[in-house]
Formats: C-alpha cells, structure tokens, sequence
C-alpha cells in the first residue's frame, strides 16, 4: 500500500494533465450537435484506460458509446468484483459569458481546475482509475477484480445504460457498484451518500392561435399562452411551499426522527449558505430545515420557460405558444410513473379550454436509499477516513443518479456512493472546477477501498 500511495503523490503532476486532456472534450449529451465529441472522447478514454493497463473497449449503444474497462484478471482465488460507475457526458456549458476561463479549455487557478465536466463526473472516476493505475505499475495485488462502466448519457437520464446492462449482465455481476458522482459536505467532512432523490421531468406546451398575432388588434379577444402557462405553473406550489397537485405527497414516506436528528448534526449555516447562493431569503417547504428540503422532500422546479419574442427591444404580440420544461424531485417511495400521471392529470383538469396542452414526457429515476450500516459501507467508511484523516458523515443528497435503481434490480447491487464534489464546484453551473487536493485525496480512498472492501 505504501508503493501505491507513493505512486499517486508522485504522479499528481501527469493526473492533472491528463485530467485536462480529458476536459477538453466538449462532450456534452443534451446538445446533438457534440455527438461526434461524444464519441473521441469516449475514445480517448479507452485509449487512457488502456494505456494504464486495463482491458478496455468501446461498446455501441443506440445513443453514446459506454466505456468498459476491466482489470487484468489473475488465476489465483476469487476476488470480489466491483463494479465502478461514471460518466463522460457534461452539462452544456452556457452562458458562456460567465466563465472567467472557456468551459472546454481547462485550466488550474488556486488549487482547483476549472472546466466543464472537471468534477460532474471527469475527474472523479479518473481518481478511480489513477488508484488501479498506481496498483497496476507498482505491482502491487489488487484486492478486488474491477470493471469500470463510464456511460454517455448520464445528464440525459441513461436512456441506453438499462439495455447495456441487461446485455452484459453476465460480465457484470458484481459484489457491489462504486459511484463517485455526488457531493463531499467539505474537505474535513468526507462524505458517504446513502440516498439520492428520483426524478420525473417533463415538458408543458400550451398552444394558442395558429401564429403569433398584432396584440394590438387582437389583444382582448384571444387567450394568451405565455399568461395562461404562468397562471397554471403559478397553481402548482402554495404559499408555504407545499406542492399543491393533489396525491402527490400520498406516498411520501415521512423522515424518522432518527433521521432528522442525523442530518441535524450536519454542518450548516444558514447565513453562508444564502449568501454562498446569492439569495435574498431562502424559501422551501415549511416545516424542514433546509438540509431536510434538498435531501429528503420532493420538489417541483421550473428549469426553463419560453415564449414569444426573446430578442432585443418590444415586439407587440400574442405568442402562439408557450413552454415550460419542468423536473421533479422525488423521495422514497414516490415513482416517477405515477408523479407524471398525477401532474398531467392535474394540468388537464385546471387548464383552460383556450389553449390546446401537450406534454411531452422526457426522462425519469426513482430514488434511492440504502443502509449505510452494511459491511461494504463500513469498509467504505474506512476507506474515507483513511485518505481524508477525519471522521465521514452520512448524507442523503438532492441529486439524481437514476441508474443506481437498475444496478439494483438488474444486477441486484447496491451503490457505495463517495463523492469527491464540494459544494463550491459549480456542478452544472458556469465555472465548474475540481479541486486538485480531494483529486489526490478520491485516489487514496480509492486505493483503500479495495483493500477494505476486500478485507
Ligand atoms: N452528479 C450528478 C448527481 C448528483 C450531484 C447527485 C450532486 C448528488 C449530488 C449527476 O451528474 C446529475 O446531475 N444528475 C442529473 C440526473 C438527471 C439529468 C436525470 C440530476 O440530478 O439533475
Ligand atoms: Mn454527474
């Protein structure tokens, strides 16, 4: 083990490098036009996971390739198999105007490294794959047999990764999955995640007249979409920021008081996180603390609202129509089947008979949580406290991962989640960085974590 740490010290230098190599790719799954991006950079990491002596190889799905790479297995007794997740696919990158240095061009200021996809998800499963290189060229024993599955679809809900692992359910059957994706509560707070939210997200489109109309002539006589969506949005939230369409709590599974004392003894200030986010108030779902409303209390967003003219100066007109993409986060044991029944319903029965509604379901995860007082949790816990040199907390996080569920039920394991993403990275936000010190510090636990796990 003192070879392998030894190792990754001394490489920190060529990790970061090659991290930069890595983000350099636009690959960024919502847009098509990055397509071909996708693909270089998945062959680029083939190419790395090669290069560090893995086999490795691309598989085709019916959207972004997957990136499987295993571990040279030896002939001696049979090790644990685990399973590690990632994803190569970013969040888009705009507004452009608000990086201080572009997205695609990474860069190192302070201690962090700046681009889009350095820590959702890049350089987290590199910090995996560092730890199996430093074990790999050291000739250390590697307690575990791995094999890394890194997707291209994960900001796009994972439409191929179920199919991908129905195929290969042989290959991948596995003692358990390791998922560096979600937050670390601080540098002094490594983190264990032991549930994630679901999600359901779906567009609304309200049609009105058959074109944009003079609002002048017109205006008085016709519905007019862009007002109608807003007053229907407006229904769907109270004033004590409860969601008001009908059944959706009614299988909420309510917080223990267990629970609520746990996360209690999170570190929170009220005061810097408001002005960390740059808010005048924080606002959520009376009755929950804030660590309460992001982790275990589901929640209807509006992520984008378009209408009629967005250019610049007046144009005078009664939009055709208007749209607004909404997400949902959902706690145990919402499904996102039922939620979107529910929300569609609802919309039906309140929208006016002026305009014409048309939904258009996009994609969906139901949430997650696991005991985090398993024995390959203790390992990890282990694992954490070791590299970081302080005590981890427990976490649910807010975030979606939607195919933990489908490790789940079709490989029938469970996810350790230990994210490497402090709060301040400005995941899907401008200016996403990575902090290179947790970078060194996600290989050491990696590197432990093999030996715990396998112990
Ligand atoms: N890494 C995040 C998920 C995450 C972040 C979980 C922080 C917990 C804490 C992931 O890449 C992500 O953003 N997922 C999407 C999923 C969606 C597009 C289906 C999300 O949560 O919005
Ligand atoms: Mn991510």
């Amino acid at each position: 083990m003192k070879d392998v740490l030894a190792f990754l010290k001394k490489n920190q230098t060529r990790f970061v490098r090659e991290l930069c190599e890595y983000v350099q790719f636009p690959s960024v799954s919502a847009q098509p036009a990055h397509r071909k991006d996708l693909a270089a950079c998945a062959q680029w990491l083939v190419r790395h996971c090669r290069q560090i002596g893995l086999d490795a190889e691309l598989r085709p799905t019916e959207g972004n390739p997957v990136v499987l790479a295993r571990t040279p297995r030896t002939n001696s007794a049979r090790k644990p198999h685990y399973v590690v997740y990632g994803h190569y696919d970013v969040q888009p990158p705009e507004p452009f105007e608000l990086w201080k240095t572009p997205p695609f061009d990474p860069r190192v200021r302070g201690s962090s490294l700046f681009g889009r996809g350095a820590s959702d998800n890049k350089g987290q499963h590199l910090a995996h794959l560092n730890a199996v290189e430093a074990y790999l060229k050291t000739g250390a024993e590697l307690p575990c047999d791995l094999t890394f599955v890194i997707e291209g679809e994960e900001e796009v809900g994972s439409k191929s990764l179920a199919g991908f692992l129905e195929k290969n359910r042989g290959r991948l059957r596995c003692d358990g999955i390791v998922i560096s994706d979600t937050g670390l509560v601080s540098k002094r707070h490594p983190t264990f995640t032991y549930g994630l939210r679901g999600i359901m997200a779906i567009e609304v489109k309200l049609f009105g007249p058959s074109r944009d109309l003079h609002s002048g002539i017109f205006g008085g006589t016709v519905e007019n979409p862009a007002l109608a969506l807003c007053q229907l949005l407006a229904r769907l939230r109270d004033k004590n920021g409860r969601i008001t369409i009908p059944g959706f709590y009614d299988d909420v599974e309510p917080l223990t008081t267990y629970e609520r004392k746990q996360l209690a003894r999170l570190p929170f200030s009220e005061s810097s996180y408001r002005r960390f986010l740059g808010v005048l108030q924080l606002f959520g779902e009376r009755g929950y603390t804030p660590i309460e409303q992001r982790c275990a209390r589901p929640t209807l967003e509006i992520n984008g609202l378009t209408s009629g003219y967005q250019g610049e100066g007046s144009k005078t007109i009664i939009p055709a129509w208007a749209s607004a993409k909404i997400t949902m986060r959902l706690v145990p044991n919402q499904t996102p089947e039922r939620v979107q029944q529910l929300f569609m319903r609802h919309l039906r029965k309140i929208g006016p008979p002026t305009v014409r509604l048309e939904f258009k379901p996009e994609h969906g995860g139901e949430p997650y949580v696991v005991s985090p007082q398993g024995q390959a949790a203790q390992a990890a816990l282990r694992a954490l406290k070791n590299a970081f040199g302080c005590e981890p907390v427990l976490m649910r996080e807010g975030g979606s991962i939607p195919i933990v569920n489908a490790f789940k039920k079709i490989l029938g394991a469970d996810s350790l989640m230990l994210g490497l993403a402090l709060p301040d990275d400005n995941a899907h936000s401008p200016n996403e960085k990575f902090d290179l010190e947790v970078f060194q510090k996600g290989m050491r636990m990696s590197a432990h974590l093999w030996r715990e796990l396998a112990a």
